[in-house]
């Protein structure tokens, strides 16, 4: 059942035109297909028969007439199995093909093809889910023009929507009601959307650059409708932004956005009519944090943005998904810096690399950003294909600079609008753009893993030269035991004994000598290689790799902690500013680890706190750093809070041999104590300095942000302190929260401590927002996630509590993954976190097989951790795998991991 990227083979027939016609009942939806089928074969030999017509189906969309032609088929005319109806003996030429199909939607629990969310009809259809509405060459580079006819009863489904433009519609007998809709542009099937149902609206217009009306529309559920202006704000922003970043106009003069609460994913980019998880669309104050406020901006821009990237050039097949989802997070990704602080932005996105996509690219589902085999492909919706993808464009334009890319993205439009293309398409467009060979950076599609960078320096004070000497490497991934160098963009820069850079003096092999500025970018795409600066007057420290300029792991030989504090007092690049204390951050905590599990069974915190005291604690010059930052008054709050949060425990645990995350958690939660102990003036300064304004209101702009930021980190730190008087001043704050920002981290800071407060605290929460299902998510899922001893048991109890509601994907991924991130409970040591899990796997599993499929790669990092666990989390795949009737999604998950 294994699909390869080796087979590619065009179909055999396209499709030029489809007319759908939807007469959705309570019991049965009706769907007809007229498909106007095009030869595809090329020249036949002679003799030889017209190949067959093999259209995809799913089991629970039934068959009940195919004509040919216009003549209805018997039975024997054609074979149909649940997943595929064969039609032979077709005629020559173009002809059509008509197939009516059942469905029921409302049993759809699986949330792909046609389903109901809240007594709504909506679609999902990437990857494969239109298959699931009717029989069709469900597969990217077929690229139809679409016709939708919706009738429904007109009282319980006054909104009838789909692609493109309304064409018609009206009123029918028995207060029944149709629409027509017809999308002018060609597009793959995946791209396909209907919505009837029962909302309300909100509207504005937006102006194009050429001076088209474009209408836009956000549909919700009536009591929604003042929770969306942020969302119709984020969409004006981003048309706006994509006219002026890369001249890209809107093409219809109509844009709707959905909001189902039912929704697997985060969202989808259907052509003319996205349709939106609701976390990611509706906001107030008072029920979103900055960080919903942030992602519904981003979100937005990357589905409106896939109308260029991914609807107009969509992909070839599904292994090149990274073409246009790699593509459009580097879109979003810089779109959010343009609005926001691009610094922030960057350290944001870096955060999320080395916390989720290194720990993929070190572990057994390890792949290519552009797959070479997939079972099923929604399980390659990845962080790997959407995060590193967008480091790998990040590449070009780093490379290339603004003024190349976009000469690459110009010609990536002018040559493949309107086409379904690859990756490969891609990189000749970069290259041709700008006449530049890009064969290196070519091998970041095919080669999975980290590469490894070693750097290590000389300074020659006689010839005052400074040279770099760089190698690199990739370890063997499952099916790549061999690696190639990859391309490497070195952006860096080199501190003089004041902290200001240097000049960048290159010298090319042929003696020539290239003047950088201060800022400059080696090509680096060699095993080995060394870069030679001249003019060097002393011994300068190097600032490497600013700004993230690759995915890779970078070692520095010889970078002392006076080198890192240094850089993080002075560098010119915020992000290697960042990056250094994480750096020291990082080196402290391994060391303190190691010195914990060396000291035997005890992992009390009074035990570990002892060894990590006995082992040197915490260095006055790392608190004197931290404080330093903390008093920088040219630094910004948002900057100041990433710069003293400390490296996760995921993405530690790649530098430990048999990692035991509570052991981890203990240490790190040592080091944050002995921070807020010496620091705790400062801290509590800064609170003060950064509250509210007596009578301030909540607005979602960087500035504001930033306040909340640094004072809820200062107020984060302190409470690890657990001293009363802390708590409770996060009690009243918590009471007094004005917006959800302020409001869910004091709450999040007593869900950590154990008592009276705690559950106080989690009640009164409860109470005041029963009826906003988006904030009860929040509610479970810092329960969920709480170290606080002993949580196993009552997430037990929060399955069965009303607020929960297994059959939707965000309950699912609050509470169960929310319940995988906790170090502590999770990876219990008794294995209750295990069995839990492994229950609530193959409980979901016979609901919703992607959400279940998400969940079980919580267990694929087993191999990291201690022998114990290694054992109880093998036997928890092992139990999954075999168990009967499991969706092909979590085995590919679960055998993977197990290999
Ligand atoms: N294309 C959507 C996006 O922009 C994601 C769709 C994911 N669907 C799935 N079945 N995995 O992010
Ligand atoms: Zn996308």
């Amino acid at each position: 059942q294994q699909k390869f990227r080796k087979d590619y083979a065009p179909p055999p027939y396209t499709i030029s035109t489809v007319h759908l016609d939807f007469i959705l009942e309570e019991e049965t939806t009706t769907v007809s297909s007229r498909l106007r089928v095009l030869p595809n074969y090329g020249l036949l030999e002679e003799g030889a028969s017209r190949p067959a017509l093999k259209l995809d189906g799913r089991k629970d969309a039934k068959l009940v007439r195919v004509a040919v032609a216009g003549n209805e088929l018997a039975e024997g005319q054609y074979t149909a199995t649940e997943k595929q109806l064969t039609l032979n003996n077709l005629p020559p030429g173009e002809f059509e093909v008509e197939v009516v199909t059942e469905l029921r939607p409302q049993d759809n629990s699986l949330l792909e093809g046609l389903y109901k969310s809240s007594g709504n009809f909506c679609t999902q259809c990437e990857a494969e889910g239109f298959r699931g509405i009717t029989f069709f060459l469900d597969r990217p580079d077929v690229m139809a023009k679409y016709t939708t006819r919706i009738e429904a009863d007109e009282a319980n489904y006054p909104v009838l929507l789909s692609n493109g433009n309304l064409k018609e519609s009206g009123k029918l007998e028995g207060g029944r009601h149709y629409a027509v809709w017809e999308d002018p542009f060609p597009k793959p099937c995946y791209l396909f959307a209907l919505v009837a149902g029962k909302l309300s609206m909100k509207e504005r217009s937006f102006t194009t650059c050429s001076g088209r009306e474009v209408a836009l529309r956000i549909f919700v559920q009536e009591n929604n409708l003042s929770k969306v202006d942020h969302a119709l704000e984020s969409l004006i922003k981003s048309m706006k932004w994509d006219e002026d970043t890369f001249g890209r106009e809107y093409d219809l003069d109509l844009f709707n956005i959905v909001a189902v609460d039912d929704f697997n994913m985060g969202a989808m980019e259907n052509k003319a009519l996205n349709i939106f998880n609701s976390r990611l669309v509706l906001a107030s104050p008072e029920t979103a944090t900055d960080l919903d406020y942030s992602r519904i901006e981003g979100v937005v821009g990357h589905e409106y943005f896939h109308n260029w990237t991914g609807n107009r050039v969509t992909c070839r097949d599904w292994f090149q998904l990274t073409l246009k989802e790699g593509l459009t997070v580097f879109r979003d990704q810089e779109f959010t810096a343009d609005m926001n602080s691009r610094a922030v932005k960057r350290i944001e996105d870096v955060m999320v690399l080395r916390n989720s996509q290194f720990t993929e690219d070190a572990g057994p589902m390890a792949h290519p950003i552009r797959p070479e085999s997939y079972i099923k492909m929604d399980n390659f919706y990845t962080v790997t294909v959407y995060e590193k993808g967008a480091e790998i464009v990040r590449l070009y334009d780093t490379l290339l600079g603004k003024e190349g890319f976009r000469k690459g993205m110009d010609l990536y439009f002018q040559r493949y609008d309107g086409h379904a293309v690859t990756c490969d398409d891609f990189l000749a467009a970069m290259a041709d753009a700008n006449n530049v060979n890009l064969d290196t950076l070519g091998r970041w599609y095919s080669q999975a893993g980290t590469p490894n960078l070693h750097v290590s320096t000389s300074y020659d004070a006689a010839a005052k030269t400074y040279t770099l000497f760089c190698r690199q490497n990739t370890a063997p991934s499952p099916g790549q035991d061999v690696k190639q160098p990859v391309l490497i963009p070195i952006k860096l820069g080199l501190l003089g004994p004041d902290g200001a850079d240097l000049p960048l003096r290159l010298r090319g092999s042929d003696g020539s000598v290239t003047d950088l500025g201060t800022t400059g970018v080696l090509r680096f795409e060699e095993a080995e290689s060394s870069f030679q600066f001249e003019g060097v007057e002393v011994e300068p420290v190097p600032s490497l790799l600013r700004g993230f300029s690759a995915p890779v792991k970078m070692q520095v030989e010889g970078q002392t902690d006076e080198h890192l504090l240094f850089l993080l007092a002075h560098d010119s690049d915020p992000f290697n500013r960042w990056e250094s204390g994480q750096r020291l951050a990082r080196k402290l905590l391994l060391k303190l680890y190691a010195a914990a599990a060396a000291g035997g069974g005890d992992h009390s915190a009074k035990a570990v706190g002892e060894r990590c005291t006995a082992a040197g604690g915490v260095p006055d010059a790392f608190v004197g750093a931290y404080r330093a930052v903390l008093g920088d008054e040219t630094l910004d709050g948002s900057f100041k809070a990433m710069a003293v949060s400390l490296p996760t425990g995921n993405e530690l645990m790649d530098s430990i041999e048999g990692a035991d995350p509570p052991l981890l958690y203990q240490v790190r939660m040592f080091v944050v104590k002995q921070l807020a102990l010496q620091l705790r003036p400062e801290l509590e300064a800064l609170v003060a300095a950064n509250d509210d304004q007596p009578g301030e209101t909540y607005h979602f702009t960087a500035a504001a942000c930033a306040h909340r930021a640094i004072k809820n980190r200062c107020l984060a730190m302190l409470s690890s302190l657990e001293e009363p008087e802390i708590t409770h001043m996060l009690l009243n704050r918590f009471k007094a929260a004005t917006n959800m920002t302020d409001e869910i981290a004091a709450l999040s800071c007593l869900v950590e401590l154990a008592g009276p407060d705690r559950d106080t605290a989690l009640a009164a929460f409860y109470d005041k927002f029963k009826d906003e299902p988006l904030v009860l998510l929040k509610w479970l899922g810092l329960q969920a996630t709480s170290n606080a001893p002993g949580n196993v048991a009552l997430i037990k109890k929060l399955v069965d509590h009303p607020a929960f509601n297994i059959t939707n994907p965000n309950n699912c991924y609050s509470l169960f993954l929310g319940f995988g991130r906790s170090p502590v409970n999770f990876h219990a040591a008794d294995g209750s976190g295990y069995a839990f899990m492994g229950d609530a796997v193959l409980r979901v599993d016979t609901i919703n097989h992607q959400v279940a499929a998400r969940m079980v790669s919580a267990f694929s990092t087993w191999r990291q951790y201690d022998s114990e666990r290694q054992v109880m989390m093998r036997a928890q795949l092992e139990r999954i795998v075999s168990h009967p009737g499991l969706s092909d999604n979590v085995f590919e998950i679960a055998s993977k991991s197990l290999k």
